[in-house]
């Protein structure tokens, strides 16, 4: 285990469980549509390359860049790193997000897009931190509930760092502090 982890909150075979039970799920709900999964860099692009692969129908990959964090302290402003020109309108739409925490950036993000009239609209987010929303906002899937602990691997980064852990762990406080 990597020296700056405190714990292992998922293993690799965790994760892969029930990603795999999330995408089972969305095969039966997309049966016989052929959704747009919209990809929330950074954090969520090993989450959804894993997702999008048990999810057993045609789809279309895109991805956007959007955050609120900057060296893992949260600035409550958001930052567009890229315009959005996905063609949304009339898609079945997928956004895969890595964690949902204040929910100010999935606010954000699923009003631009309910904003383009997409044909349906949902959210998976890997993990969710309830006790940390400010915004009232609830993911249509969740991998799994987490305690307000700061986690990485999987995708999730502190500084850039850390998102090739094959695991979810929680960092250690001394890394940060
Ligand atoms: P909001 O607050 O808008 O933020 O829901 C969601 C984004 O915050 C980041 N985030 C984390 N990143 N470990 C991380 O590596 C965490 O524990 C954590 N909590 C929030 C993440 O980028 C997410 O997209
Ligand atoms: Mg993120």
């Amino acid at each position: 285990m990597n020296s700056d982890i405190e714990r292992v909150l998922f293993s690799a075979e965790e994760l892969y469980q029930r990603v795999s039970e999330l995408g089972k799920l969305l095969t039966e709900e997309y049966y016989d549509r052929e959704p747009l999964i919209l990809c929330v860099m950074k954090g969520a692009m090993v989450f959804t390359s894993d997702l999008m692969r048990q999810l057993r129908r045609p789809c279309e990959l895109e991805t956007i860049a959007i955050s609120s964090y900057r060296e893992g302290v949260t600035s409550g402003s958001l930052v567009v790193d890229q315009p959005l020109s996905i063609h949304i309108t009339g898609r079945d739409v997928i956004v895969v997000e890595d964690i949902l925490d204040t929910g100010r950036t999935l606010d954000y993000v699923m009003n631009i897009l309910q904003n383009a009239e997409p044909a349906s609209l949902k959210l998976v987010t890997l993990l969710d931190k309830p006790s940390r929303r400010v915004v009232p906002l609830q993911a249509d899937l969740v991998g799994f509930t987490i305690p307000d602990v700061f986690v990485v691997g999987y995708g999730l980064d502190y500084n850039q760092g850390y998102r090739n852990l094959p695991y979810i762990g929680v960092l250690k406080p001394s890394v940060y502090h």
